[in-house]
């Protein structure tokens, strides 16, 4: 029986291969190009009006607090909502920021509950930081209008969200910043690299500067202008060295063509293993967001004695994953914990079924028929 792995990157290496080529025939393989290439591109798939390629979502996520801080005049110590049921990326961008995060539980979706994040607001409170797990919009317009009613920034861990609408739009458009993640494994997956979008014309310069260590001027644009190398910048404040390259862009160029195509495979992929599990007892399937037609990066399921279950899979060569472990139980965030029953169970239950371009329908039915087999059995006494 042949592994069937949660994730498997699935690349069109000649269209790849072809697109890098132009950056090295071109000698051009950093900042400017094709990066500038793939923004357009960007912008334009999902109905935007700012994106700027980065090296990672992690940096975006920090990025994106740091323009709206600065921008804002937000003081140390300022509160973010957030949650503690996503990869520690969301969570670090808002202890870089010097900002503190504050939990707030997650509803059926998994994603931010909007009463709960009602209930945590304090004076302090300047943003919530909204995580779309595994592609799902959650309560994400309830989100807004409340966001909008307190007058709170509104970022968007978009990591898993390329190619998810709502209503038909890309929920980034609502958010004050959206940080899309195009690392190996997601569903418009590069070797690494992110997305920030800020609809906001001045914060998204502020973005790029801050990027590029808050240098005014790319060397793009200093040596295209002329078609000489320009060596004149200025540099007006202290930024980070986030920004992507040509050759990743280059990659998410020809990832971004095949995206809609893909996300419609996972969706069929996920409606089979809907149809084939809602009958099995004991597996209750994490429900999508009615109006919302999800990337799908993720297919989760919850379980009792997860842990038991993952080791029958696995002996039957089949690799879920758990996105994922409560960050709170990780030290950095000890000081910050909070009561998030929902969250808590959630991270003590769930699990990824593999979901992948690559995969057959017969993959699916021999997943289900595994899981359905292991969580029948006994559990441990
Ligand atoms: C929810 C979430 N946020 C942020 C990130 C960070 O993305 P990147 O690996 O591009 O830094 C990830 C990636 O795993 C993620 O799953």
């Amino acid at each position: 029986m042949h592994a069937i792995n949660v994730f498997s990157p699935d690349f069109d290496v000649d269209d790849c291969l072809a697109e890098i080529r132009t950056c090295l025939e071109r000698g051009w393989t950093g900042m400017g190009f094709k990066t500038d290439e793939f923004e357009a591109a960007f912008c334009q798939y999902a109905g935007l009006d700012h994106a700027h390629f980065l090296s990672s979502a992690t940096a975006g996520l920090h990025l994106a607090l740091e323009v709206l801080k600065r921008a804002d005049g937000w003081a140390d110590g300022d509160e973010v909502i957030t949650t503690a049921l996503t990869f520690v990326s969301t969570n670090h961008a808002i202890l870089h920021a010097g900002l503190t995060p504050v939990f707030c539980d997650v509803d059926a979706m998994l994603c931010l509950d909007p009463d709960a994040i009602e209930r945590a607001i304090t004076p302090r409170t300047r943003a919530v930081m909204f995580v779309g797990l595994g592609g799902n919009a959650g309560q994400w317009d309830r989100v807004v209008a409340l966001c909008r009613r307190h007058g709170l920034r509104l970022v968007l861990d978009a990591a898993h969200q390329s190619g998810t609408r709502l209503n038909g739009q890309a929920p980034a458009r609502d958010a004050d910043a959206a940080v899309f993640s195009f690392h190996a494994v997601k569903n418009l997956g590069t070797a690494d690299g992110g997305m920030i979008c800020l609809p906001d014309a001045k914060l998204d310069a502020a973005a790029r500067r801050l990027s590029w260590l808050g240098i005014d001027k790319t060397t793009f644009e200093r040596t295209a202008a002329s078609g000489t190398y320009q060596w004149r910048y200025d540099v007006p404040e202290v930024g980070f060295k986030y920004h992507g390259n040509s050759v990743m862009a280059a990659i998410g160029l020809v990832q971004l063509r095949r995206l809609e195509r893909d996300n419609a495979e996972r969706r069929r992929l996920a409606g089979l293993y809907d149809a084939r599990l809602a009958p099995v007892g004991g597996i209750d399937r994490v429900p999508m967001a009615a109006q919302c037609t999800p990337s799908r990066h993720l297919y989760q399921v919850e379980v009792a004695d997860r842990d038991l279950v993952l080791d029958r899979l696995r002996g039957m060569n089949i690799h879920p994953g758990v996105h994922y472990q409560l960050n709170t139980r990780f030290a950095p965030y000890d000081r910050f914990s909070a009561s998030l029953p929902r969250a808590e169970q959630a991270s003590d239950q769930l699990l990824s079924l593999p979901l992948h371009v690559k995969m057959t329908d017969g993959d699916v039915q021999v997943v289900c028929d595994a899981l359905a087999d292991a969580v029948a059995l006994p559990m441990a006494a």
